[in-house]
């Protein structure tokens, strides 16, 4: 067989879609799993816009929409934006994609390129400096901390800039963290941007999943401070349920969108147009379906925290954003023969049949991440069968080391 293409020995496949992957293989095996891995709603896509899709097949809206996406959506975009943030897009400056995740790769491949640095901070969802590598570029990679809650600031990500930094890509709320930038943090990152010439991405694909009334106008501070070097990467995936119908887009100059439409209409062309009349009725219609999971992510999240609490070897902080618990397994690790948490994350599998991420994936090591994007009813069963888990290896190793 000839060889493949050098970037494919570069780019594994998704860690995070590997343990979706794994439950997926157990439970057709007839295997019981409790999935704390999936990175996505267990909610329905909201009702109306479920009719939207279904009006749309009836209309027989089935042919090809423009590459870039229907004019109509992307006002709807623009006039989401212009409602949240106050900030004024054309509709010029909007490619409607599959997914945020095309969104960023469109971007990537549009502003990055041999020899380029874009810097980014860990622990990462790893599509981000994957993304960069096909891009022919390197990612310089900055850790957060969690002792400062894995807030992502400023000071590192500058001090990270070298000749050769060509971008820089935040990510907030964060997955896997949930943490958030601070408006005057991206202020800080943004002037030296703008004095640098040095792009913006900002991936916001979990902007409608934050908990708390804290100031979060990242496109009103981009806007101000840098406009034409930033690229807003949103998704209707996480805020509306919608994950399987792919509708993402990004905004930004007008060059720069020309360049990601032009990327697009080579590589998939547009997003369905069933997925494209649906996500218009997403943007525009009520956004009461979007507060009421919110609440309900809120209610779980505390009451998840507070299971966990019963376990002092399980280090959690509570997230500002997304439907994550990163939790810090570090204390567990030292106890029977778990090296790594990717060694937990197997044993937990195994034996108590819950599965995780762990920490290695998002490049964080000593961590797992629990996703709480699930019913209350697993999460209880889910972070007791955890904490059995936990105690019966600390038995377990306490009883070995006195033999
Ligand atoms: C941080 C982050 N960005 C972007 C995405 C992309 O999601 P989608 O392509 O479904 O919009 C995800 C999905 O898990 C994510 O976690």
């Amino acid at each position: 067989m000839p060889r493949l293409a050098a970037r494919t020995a570069r780019i594994p496949p998704s860690p995070t879609m590997q343990v979706t992957a794994t439950v997926d293989r157990l439970r057709r095996a007839g295997t019981e799993v409790i999935d704390f891995g999936a990175g996505e709603p267990d909610f329905p896509t909201p009702a109306p816009v479920k009719a939207a899709g279904r009006a749309a097949i009836d209309a027989d809206f089935t042919k090809y929409t423009p590459a870039s996406g229907l004019s109509e959506l992307k006002r709807a975009i623009t006039a989401r934006y212009r409602a949240d943030y106050g900030v004024d897009y054309a509709e010029s400056e909007v490619v409607v994609t599959a997914g945020g995740k095309q969104a960023l790769f469109n971007a990537a491949l549009s502003l990055f390129g041999p020899g380029d640095e874009v810097v980014t901070h860990a622990p990462y969802w790893p599509t981000l400096p994957e993304q960069v590598k096909l891009a022919d570029a390197a990612p310089v990679i900055v850790r957060t901390h969690a002792e400062e809650g894995f807030a992502i600031r400023a000071e590192p990500i500058l001090a990270a800039i070298t000749p050769r930094t060509r971008g820089i890509i935040v990510n907030s709320p964060c997955n896997p963290t949930g943490s958030l930038i601070a408006e005057a943090e991206l202020a800080a990152i943004a002037d030296l941007a703008a004095a640098r010439g040095i792009w913006i991405v900002v991936d916001l694909c979990y902007e409608k999943l934050i908990y708390d009334e804290v100031p979060h106008n990242l496109p009103k501070v981009l806007a101000d401070r840098c406009r034409d070097l930033a690229v807003l990467c949103g998704s209707a995936s996480k805020a509306y349920a919608m994950t399987g119908w792919r509708c993402g887009w990004a905004i930004g100059p007008a060059p720069v969108i020309a360049a990601a439409g032009a990327i697009q209409s080579h590589a998939t062309s547009n997003v369905s147009s069933i997925t494209q009349k649906a996500a218009i009725e997403a943007l525009t219609g009520s956004q009461a379906p979007v507060a009421a999971m919110l609440a309900e992510y809120r209610t779980r999240r505390d009451q998840l925290l507070a299971w966990l609490a019963e376990e002092p070897r399980l280090g959690c902080r509570r997230p500002a954003g997304a439907f994550y618990l990163f939790v810090d397994v570090g204390a567990v690790l030292s106890i029977d023969g778990f090296r790594t948490s990717a060694d937990f994350a197997r044993g937990l599998l195994e034996e108590a049949r819950v599965a995780v991420t762990p920490g290695e994936a998002f490049d964080a090591p000593g961590f797992i991440r629990i996703s709480y994007a699930t019913s209350m009813d697993l999460l209880r069963e889910g972070s007791s069968r955890l904490l059995a888990f936990v105690r019966a290896h600390a038995d377990a190793s306490r009883a070995g080391a006195s033999r």
